[in-house]
């Protein structure tokens, strides 16, 4: 066995690259997020990891609420630009196409194939970053993106990022299909 310890690390792959919205300040205000995953199916519930700095942490916590909009790959550049410049200093509220849904105040991204709508449920303070627990109240889909009435990941094409060497990837090959696969017979166990 060869191991090398490599100390704490926030080594996880893949991480997705989305759009966290909230409306500061009376506008829409994109911020790029690597820190974003589902938590619950019922009720539906995702989390983000966002540091209180961020200008879009003001209008979570004013509205209490908040977006995540899913890019395809060919959003790459507008995605880089919502994480390199602060709404504080940057008026980001005219990058995209926005709309609302059922919460009146989480912008949606017109031009990202996925839009999901959140409600503040829960606030956990870890240090650096604030977990944000958000109830997912709606999903919005491009209609070219799905497929047989279901959403079609090969047709939404979303962005991974990969932290450690700073880099965008999107999906790979398919390998296996889950629930199954580890019913065929095996080496080991
Ligand atoms: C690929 C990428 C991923 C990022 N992920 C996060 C994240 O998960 N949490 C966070 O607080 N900031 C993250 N950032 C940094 C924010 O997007 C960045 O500070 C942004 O300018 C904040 O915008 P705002 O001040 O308008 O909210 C990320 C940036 C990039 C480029």
């Amino acid at each position: 066995m060869d191991k090398k310890k490599l100390g704490p690390q926030i080594l996880l792959y893949p991480m997705p690259a989305v759009l966290v919205g909230a409306d500061v300040d009376k506008k829409p205000n994109f911020m790029t997020a690597a820190f974003c995953n589902i938590m619950a199916f019922n009720p539906p519930a995702l989390s983000v990891g966002i540091q209180r700095i961020r200008y879009t942490t003001k209008g979570i916590e004013t509205n209490g609420t908040f977006s995540v909009n899913i890019p395809s790959a060919s959003l790459v550049k507008e995605v880089d630009r919502c994480g390199l410049y602060s709404g504080r200093n940057k008026d980001k509220s005219k990058i995209f196409n926005t709309f609302y849904g059922v919460l009146k105040t989480a912008p949606l991204i017109e031009e990202c194939p996925l839009n999901i709508e959140c409600r503040v449920k829960h606030t956990l303070d870890l240090g650096s970053h604030l977990l944000i627990v958000g109830e997912i109240v709606e999903t919005h889909i491009t209609g070219t993106c799905l497929t047989d009435g279901k959403a079609d990941p090969e047709k939404i094409d979303p962005l991974i990022y990969i932290p450690t060497i700073r880099k965008y990837y999107r999906l790979g090959e398919f390998v296996a299909d889950a629930f199954k696969v580890g019913k065929e017979k095996q080496t080991r166990g």
